[in-house]
Formats: C-alpha cells, sequence, structure tokens
C-alpha cells in the first residue's frame, strides 16, 4: 500500500477564503466537472449538475447574494450545484444501465428480507440526493488539490436571490456554492475530534 498518496493531500487541504484575481483555466474548470462526473450516487441517479459562474459581473452578485462573505468575495470562479428534485423519474433508465453493465445482478427484490423479516424497501428521497450531489462535490474538492487550487464549500447565500438571477427553475434545488481559485491564504488546519469512532452505549444487564 502506498501511503505517500491521497492522504498527505487530504491533510494540506484547508477551505479557502481568500484567492488570487488568476482566473482558473478552462483545462482545469473540465477536469474539476470531469471528477464530479465520476462520483458513486445512489443508484447511479447522478442528480448534480452544475452551474459555472466566472464572469466578473455573475461574479460580483453571487458574492452579493452570499453577503460577500468570506470565500465569495473574492473568489474568480464558484459553481452553483443544483440537483434535479425529480430525478426518481429515471431510475428506471440509470438502473436498467447498470443491469446492462453487469453492475447489480437481475435479482427479485420481492424476495428478498431483512434480519427481522422485513421486505426490502428501495431507499430513495432527498436524503440520498443530497448525499450524492456532496459526494460528487467534495470529488471537485479532491481534484482541486491535483491542480493547486483551493475551494470552499458556501452554503449561506440566498437562494431565491441566485435562482432568480440565473433563471433557474424550480424543478432544481440549489443546494450549495463551491468557490475554486487560486489561494492568496496558507491556513493552518482547522482543529478536528481526535476520533470519529462510535461505540455503542454499555447496557448494564442487572442495573435495575
Ligand atoms: C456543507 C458545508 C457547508 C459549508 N458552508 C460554509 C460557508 O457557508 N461558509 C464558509 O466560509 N465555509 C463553509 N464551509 C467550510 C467549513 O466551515 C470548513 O470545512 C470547516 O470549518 C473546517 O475547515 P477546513 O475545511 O479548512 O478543514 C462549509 C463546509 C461544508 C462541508
Amino acid at each position: 500500500m502506498d501511503q505517500s498518496k491521497l492522504l498527505p493531500e487530504i491533510k494540506a487541504r484547508r477551505s479557502i477564503r481568500k484567492y488570487t484575481s488568476q482566473a482558473v483555466e478552462q483545462e482545469k474548470i473540465d477536469l474539476l466537472l470531469e471528477a464530479a462526473r465520476l462520483a458513486p450516487s445512489v443508484c447511479n441517479l447522478q442528480p448534480l449538475k452544475i452551474l459555472v459562474v466566472n464572469k466578473p459581473v455573475d461574479l460580483a452578485f453571487v458574492s452579493r447574494a452570499s453577503y460577500s462573505l468570506g470565500a465569495v468575495a473574492t473568489a474568480p470562479l464558484i459553481f452553483v450545484a443544483l440537483v434535479q428534485k425529480n430525478i426518481t423519474d429515471c431510475l428506471s433508465v440509470r438502473v436498467g444501465e447498470l443491469l446492462e453493465n453487469g453492475a447489480i445482478p437481475q435479482i427479485n427484490l420481492d424476495n428478498l428480507v431483512s434480519a427481522e423479516g422485513k421486505p426490502f424497501k428501495l431507499k430513495l428521497g432527498n436524503k440520498y440526493t443530497y448525499m450524492s450531489a456532496a459526494a460528487a462535490l467534495e470529488h471537485i474538492v479532491l481534484q482541486a488539490l491535483h491542480l493547486n487550487l483551493g475551494s470552499c464549500w458556501v452554503n449561506h447565500f440566498d437562494e431565491a436571490e441566485v435562482r432568480a438571477y440565473f433563471s433557474i427553475p424550480p424543478d432544481f434545488e440549489i443546494i450549495s456554492l463551491l468557490t475554486l481559485g487560486y489561494a492568496e491564504e496558507n491556513p493552518k488546519p482547522r482543529p478536528r475530534l481526535a476520533s470519529l469512532l462510535y461505540s455503542p452505549p454499555v447496557i448494564q444487564e442487572n442495573s435495575v
């Protein structure tokens, strides 16, 4: 196992909130989008769409719609992350592709039961759509590291203002912004919990 890959880069990543004025090259934008396109998603539904904002007038608007706070103020590139609300309409097509590809076996779901005998239920809905979109956005964050670009997620923006400015139709939800660009700052590591390990509570059998 090569331990010199990925984790050191993950350790060096910071949310960048101050960027130089250098534009991000189209070639790099294409690579960032490609990294997101290849991300895993629930039932391969691929709910994420990205609006690329890099014109000064548009950036200035998005910055104001985001309270001109932190990363948006200087970012030369902002990805507006959208999810398609009716994405499950594509379920049979996407699952059909997976079956054809051999990625999943052709099985009768009606025969499946849980440990306690409950029938299988397909888990779809907003939670899984957001999880899928977040996975793809984090792919962009990691690809950005390789391209010497900083990034910062931004969820503090006025969705209605951004929607109106770019005429985004109601069948898309705007879930986040992702600012990108060449870093003008070198922040120290942000605090983290010592461990994410979860230990279930110990139940004392003779406690009553
Ligand atoms: C879903 C999400 C939303 C975030 N929203 C914002 C935001 O609105 N503004 C901001 O400056 N940073 C935002 N961040 C960045 C976090 O504040 C940052 O990741 C955290 O403080 C840890 O710092 P680090 O990324 O430098 O390790 C967001 C991060 C995530 C994952």
